[in-house]
């Protein structure tokens, strides 16, 4: 695997994006949007800055990581000689099949699709293609720079051969791959999002504020950021989204997104990316 190509050039792709190149892949990064591309860039420059003023890398490294990675706004002429297409656009089925149509048509036969989707059915996705033993579920974490963990989602079709490709080559870039059947949510969606769930439930019924209750979880329980904090962080768009996908799913209430939720999220307000959510980042 020396060719990796990322869809999407948004949080996630352009975490992936970044692992990669600092790891000596050369790296397509596509998005139909230009402007995106251009302000993932200037994203994964700050976040190398990090790691080389902690000392973790060189500016050396940093060189040769910006160097291995190059923008397309064409999948057709961003996908030539890719070995591995990774799918990270927005949470939305019909979007992630239409890519994963185009993924099959101009990537040679031997190439893995994989997606980072956080919930939707990685077999689904699959059967949007001519290759569903060649797609799987790569599911980073944010931030990915930072976090280990790559949830591996074997679809229905998924064969051995893919598995043991993406099992190695996560290994490669220092993650740690966990192997899990496809199902709604997978497992750290499943188990994550009804935390943040009913921690939006406690707060919506003024058991505490939102300090209270995300502190409560980081002293008690030793998580880095509280529940509440941590939806700011992931986007309350993307947990109302998670919630539904599991909701519909698996047909059961508990997975309803809370209505608090629901509201800030048509109120636009979805958390660190628009300034507002449960705490103000003004
Ligand atoms: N790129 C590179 N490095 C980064 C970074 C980034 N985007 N963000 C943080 N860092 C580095 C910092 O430089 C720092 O490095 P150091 O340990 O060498 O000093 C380290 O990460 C810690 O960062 P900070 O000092 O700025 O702040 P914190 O100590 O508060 O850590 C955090 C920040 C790593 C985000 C931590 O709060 C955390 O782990 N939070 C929980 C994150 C989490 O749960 N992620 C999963 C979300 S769910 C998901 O992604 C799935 C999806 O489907 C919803």
């Amino acid at each position: 695997m020396k060719n990796i190509v990322v869809v999407g050039a948004g949080t996630m792709g352009n975490g992936i994006a970044h692992v990669f190149a600092l790891k000596g892949y050369s790296v397509h990064l596509i998005d139909s949007n230009a402007a995106a591309l251009e302000k993932a860039i200037v994203q994964i420059e700050k976040n190398v800055d990090r790691q080389v003023n902690k000392g973790v890398i060189t500016n050396n490294d940093k060189a040769n990581a910006l160097g291995n990675i190059t923008t397309f706004t064409s999948i057709e002429k961003g996908v030539i000689n890719a070995d591995l297409a990774i799918e990270a656009v927005t949470e939305n089925e019909e979007v992630k099949k239409n890519i994963f149509n185009q993924l099959d048509e101009y990537t040679n036969p031997a190439c893995i699709l994989a997606s980072n989707t956080s919930s939707i059915s990685i077999t689904t996705l699959g059967n949007a293609t001519k290759r569903p033993h060649k797609v799987i579920g790569m599911h980073f974490m944010n931030p990915v720079p930072v976090m280990k963990l790559v949830e591996i989602i074997n679809g229905a079709q998924t064969d051995e051969a893919t598995l043991k490709t993406i099992v190695a080559l996560t290994e490669a870039i220092d993650k740690i791959p966990c192997v899990v059947k496809d199902a709604p949510g997978f497992i750290a969606n499943r188990i994550l999002m009804p935390m943040i769930n009913e921690a939006i439930y406690a707060f919506a019924e003024g058991i505490s504020d939102a300090a209270t209750i995300d502190q409560i979880m980081k002293l008690g329980m030793a998580h880095p950021m509280g529940p509440l904090q941590l939806a700011d962080y992931i986007g309350l768009d993307v947990c109302k989204n998670i919630l539904e996908i599991m909701h519909i799913g698996f047909n059961n209430d508990k997975y309803a997104p809370c209505p608090l939720l629901v509201d800030m999220v048509a109120s636009g307000k979805l958390g660190l990316k628009t300034g507002a959510g449960f705490y103000s980042y003004a």
